[in-house]
């Protein structure tokens, strides 16, 4: 993994990669995807309370380590200042969806779409990603942010990946499926066998969240890499990692997924097998600003020395 992407054409911003060709398959549509390396997410306001991340301070702190901004964006809120300054600034951005149900056609209104469209324009990110749930149940509304996981069959594997493949073509970006987080989980199959599904149908890469999956597997008393051996890691191009915390209340273990700064040892142990197996991996983010600098300087140390030599 390289720590930058080429120099972006006039025009473009750095790492920006435009209009998808939606005839060609994805092992060859991804050599064009930038290596973004370490990056840090945000969301509408995040960075600007006393207790979240300064993040230009952060940048100036670990500059090797916030590459990139992953930007959630609810089009109900839109950009906010420090995605606009960064972006304006020509840096790496990707665009985080908060808001969209991909398996409800009705989600893809025309008003939501234009607006995704000038978000677009303003971050030129080097591709969409998001969780794969249920943003909201019934129609989309303000802060809603409910974010249940897919019903894991196969049937609803299918519903993903076709809109997954609409806003693809729509956008003329790579659309990133991520594994959304849960506590209780319905349907026939493993979560991992069911993104394989997803990713293989609408031929595309996915972003693997680790603290996600450890919750996941946790939450179904599946062993912590149960499920990797048959997943496609070539497909992985983006991986997430946030701090948990584990919990207990009446009784019943949990895990609370808090982007806390200290992800729970399972997270670590996923990190650990998949960042050096994936061979398309483009980014990594550490879900973390809604925490002090102070706090995530450990996280980011930990996670730049799992990234492949090139990449530190
Ligand atoms: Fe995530």
């Amino acid at each position: 993994m390289r720590l930058r992407a080429a120099s972006a054409p006039s025009g473009t911003a750095e790492g920006e990669v435009t209009a998808a060709d939606p005839s060609e398959r994805f092992d060859r549509r991804v050599r064009r995807l930038p290596h973004l390396g370490l990056g840090v997410s945000t969301e509408y306001g995040a960075h600007r309370s006393a207790d979240t991340l300064d993040l230009a301070r952060l940048v100036a702190e670990h500059p090797a380590c916030v590459r990139f901004l992953e930007c959630g964006v609810e089009v109900a809120k839109g950009l906010d200042e420090d995605m606009r300054r960064w972006a304006g600034a020509g840096r790496p951005t990707t665009y985080h969806f908060l808001d969209l149900n991909l398996d409800e056609p009705e989600d893809f209104d025309p008003a939501w779409m234009a607006a995704v469209m000038e978000f677009l324009e303003v971050l030129r990110p080097a591709w969409i990603c998001g969780d794969a749930g249920l943003w909201h149940f019934g129609p989309r509304d303000r802060g809603h942010m409910l974010l249940l996981p897919p019903i894991l069959s196969d049937a609803s594997a299918t519903a993903l990946a076709a809109g997954i493949v609409r806003l693809r073509e729509a956008t003329g970006r790579e659309v990133l499926p991520e594994n959304p987080p849960g506590q209780v989980f319905l349907g026939d199959l493993h979560i991992l066998d069911f993104f394989a599904r997803v990713a293989e149908r609408a031929d595309t890469g996915v972003l693997l969240d680790l603290a996600h999956l450890a919750i996941y597997q946790r939450a179904m008393g599946f062993e912590v890499t149960d499920g990797l051996d048959g997943f496609p890691l070539e497909r992985v191009v983006e991986v997430h990692v946030a701090g948990g915390r584990e919990r207990v209340h009446e009784g019943l273990a949990w895990i609370e997924d808090e982007h806390g700064p200290e992800p729970i040892a399972d997270t670590w142990t996923l990190a650990e097998r998949v960042i050096p197996r994936a061979p398309e991996l483009r980014a990594v983010v550490f879900e973390c600003e809604r925490n002090t600098n102070g706090a995530v300087g450990a996280g980011f140390a930990r996670l730049a020395g799992l990234m492949p030599a090139g990449a530190r």
